[in-house]
């Protein structure tokens, strides 16, 4: 079914170390891809360096000179940076909207013809937070390059895996408060498994289908938030009462929260809950992906989620690559 006709062999993944980028760069590496992943900090890339095929090269991307340098020489460019809240110069507007279009400019400038760009489910100008703003806005300004370039967007419900930052937040929460206080409990999600993500990007990487096209992309199942906690109470065989929250407690809860050194929730987060996330259709047939139920896999990572075992699963990784070069 894939139609292969271009010749891509060195691929720059920005926000390659982050929870998605990290097994996007597994799965290319996997594939044989030379991967070159810049990252703020190379420390935070530990676990990608074990890997054969992958070169991790610290790199601000902001500064327009290190990152068009940091380019040179790549035939594809994945764009996987993004935040959930705002910290200093690190701005939805510089994150979401600048750097999907300068990086889109330097793909132009160099040459580069292939460009993978993530976005997020329910992005529009119209949108009451930011964060869906602003993935509107860098949709919109790398698709001005859509002449010149071979683009592919990406727009995801929430995603689950290994690390994720969103079941494993409500397991932390179950694990430690005696009545989970929730925010937005009729939110409704379709969450997809970071694997499923990652085949995606890799899949519709020389697929020329894909080109021009913008993917939603959902797992099999839609669940509340109330719905997603009770799920994660289930597998730590912890019940806690679940006291749903008003629009108005939600954002007053986020307010608070807002102040806390560690970010769980923002009120542009329960900005983002006000549109369910959830796709129109199941996943385009081009991108070859079936995408696996949470119950399946969520059991086994939210029972085991020490930091250990998700470097063990990358050691694993790393070690399959290596024998299949043998
Ligand atoms: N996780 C989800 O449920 C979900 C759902 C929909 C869409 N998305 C989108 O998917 C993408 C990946 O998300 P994720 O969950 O993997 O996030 P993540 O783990 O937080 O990784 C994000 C990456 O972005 C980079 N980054 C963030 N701010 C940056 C800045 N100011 N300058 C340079 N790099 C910066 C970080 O790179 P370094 O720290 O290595 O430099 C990090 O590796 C994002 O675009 C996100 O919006 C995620």
């Amino acid at each position: 079914m894939t139609i292969k006709t271009t010749t891509i062999k060195t691929i720059t993944v920005l926000g390659g170390a982050g929870f998605v980028g990290s097994s996007v760069v597994v799965k290319l590496d996997e594939a044989g891809y030379q991967v070159k992943v810049l990252s703020r900090r190379r420390e935070s890339s530990k676990h990608l360096i074990l890997l054969p095929n992958v070169q991790v090269q610290e790199c601000d991307i902001m500064d327009n000179f290190a990152f068009k340098e940091a380019l040179k020489g790549s035939d594809a460019v994945i764009n996987l940076v993004g935040i959930l809240h705002e910290s200093g110069n690190s701005t939805f507007e510089n994150a979401h909207h600048q750097l999907p279009r300068r990086a889109a400019q330097c793909c132009e400038e160099l040459g580069i013809n292939r460009l993978l760009q993530m976005s997020a489910l329910r992005a529009s100008n119209h949108a009451l937070s930011q964060y869906l703003r602003s993935k509107a806005a860098g949709e919109a300004a790398i698709n001005e390059f859509s002449k010149k370039l071979d683009i592919t967007i990406f727009k995801p419900s929430v995603i689950f895996g290994r690390g994720d930052s969103f079941l494993n937040m409500f397991t932390s929460l179950v694990k430690f408060l005696p009545v989970i206080f929730l925010a937005k409990p009729n939110a409704k999600f379709q969450p997809i498994w970071v694997e499923d993500v990652a085949q995606c990007f890799v899949n519709a990487l020389e697929h020329t289908e894909t080109y021009g096209k913008s993917y939603e992309l959902g797992g099999p199942n839609i669940y509340t938030l109330r719905q997603l906690v009770q799920k994660v109470m289930d597998v730590l065989g912890k019940q806690r009462p679940i006291v749903g929250l008003n629009d108005t407690l939600s954002m007053a809860q986020a307010f608070m929260l807002e102040l806390m050194p560690i970010k769980l929730m923002s009120r542009d987060n329960i900005r983002s809950m006000q549109v369910d996330s959830i796709c129109s259709a199941s996943i385009a047939d081009e991108l070859g992906v079936t995408p696996i139920s949470l119950d399946v896999v969520a059991p086994e990572y939210l029972l085991n989620s020490s930091p250990r075992a998700a470097y063990d699963a990358f050691r694993s990784a790393a070690g399959r690559a290596i024998s299949a070069r043998r």
